[in-house]
């Protein structure tokens, strides 16, 4: 990717993309206390499911830079990228980074009663939690690399999609990967389906563009760090 020109005014966007990143490395600088914190929550934690989420994700961060966001995603998210896909017409759907399952259990819930929901995430310990607290027939869940999204939905015997949503975060793939991600995601769609990407940055939208017939834009600051929900149309 070319350096940005130092002499462009900064837009509106680069803003919104620099405060996401500051966000994220702020936190990683501060991991000392934030373990601590993490230590002494769990002592005093009187239980719930979303305390375990949120301190058991955050531990995830800690480790594993591929993660990118600080929190499991915020209700407000979770609902903006819910309305987003479209879930009366879908009857396969696939989620990329389902971590523990934060939105996974909000599709399960608004899904149809006979469709299916793969999710694929990477991580071994959130993948863990994620098969441990979400139980559903209509769910397949997937320890993987969705750069091979195309082999692990052929081994069910599934070759089309109709909404695919990705919290994956594409700007650490390399500028290939990117674009095989899209090509794939855009092939394995039917007709008329949907990949909804929520990320930090905005640096996806002249790919999507690439890839998609059209592609809307939100941005949800109910967020940490705020996302971006783009909704791209095959
Ligand atoms: C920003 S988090 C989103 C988690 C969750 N879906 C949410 O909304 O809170 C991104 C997730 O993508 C996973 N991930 C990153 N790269 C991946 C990859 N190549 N394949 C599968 N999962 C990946 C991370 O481990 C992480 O759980």
């Amino acid at each position: 990717m070319s350096k940005p020109d130092p002499r462009r005014p900064k837009s509106d966007r680069d803003v919104l993309d620099d405060l996401g990143n500051l966000i994220g490395e702020s936190v990683k600088k501060g991991r000392a206390k934030l373990e601590k914190l993490i230590e002494e929550s769990r002592k005093h934690k009187k239980g719930g499911h979303d305390d375990d989420d949120f301190l058991g994700y955050l531990r995830a961060f800690l480790d594993d830079r591929n993660i990118a966001a600080v929190t499991p995603s915020s209700k407000f998210l979770v609902d903006r990228v819910i309305r987003a896909m479209n879930l009366p017409n879908a009857g396969v759907i696939v989620e990329y980074g389902a971590a523990q399952g934060v939105m996974t259990r909000r599709i399960l819930e608004k899904m149809r009663p006979d469709a299916k929901l793969i999710a694929i995430e990477f991580n071994r310990r959130l993948f863990d939690e994620l098969i441990e607290r979400v139980r559903d027939p209509r769910m397949i869940a997937e320890h993987g690399d969705v750069r091979e999204v195309d082999q692990i939905l052929a081994r069910h015997g599934i070759h089309k999609a109709d909404t695919i949503i990705s919290g994956v975060p594409f700007a650490f793939f390399s500028g290939r990967g990117r674009h095989e991600l899209l090509h794939k995601t855009s092939e394995l769609l039917n007709p008329g389906g949907r990949f909804v990407p929520y990320q930090v940055t905005t640096h996806l939208i002249p790919m999507l563009k690439d890839y998609f017939s059209d592609v809307d834009i939100q941005f949800e600051v109910r967020n940490m760090p705020p996302h971006f929900v783009f909704t791209a149309l095959k």
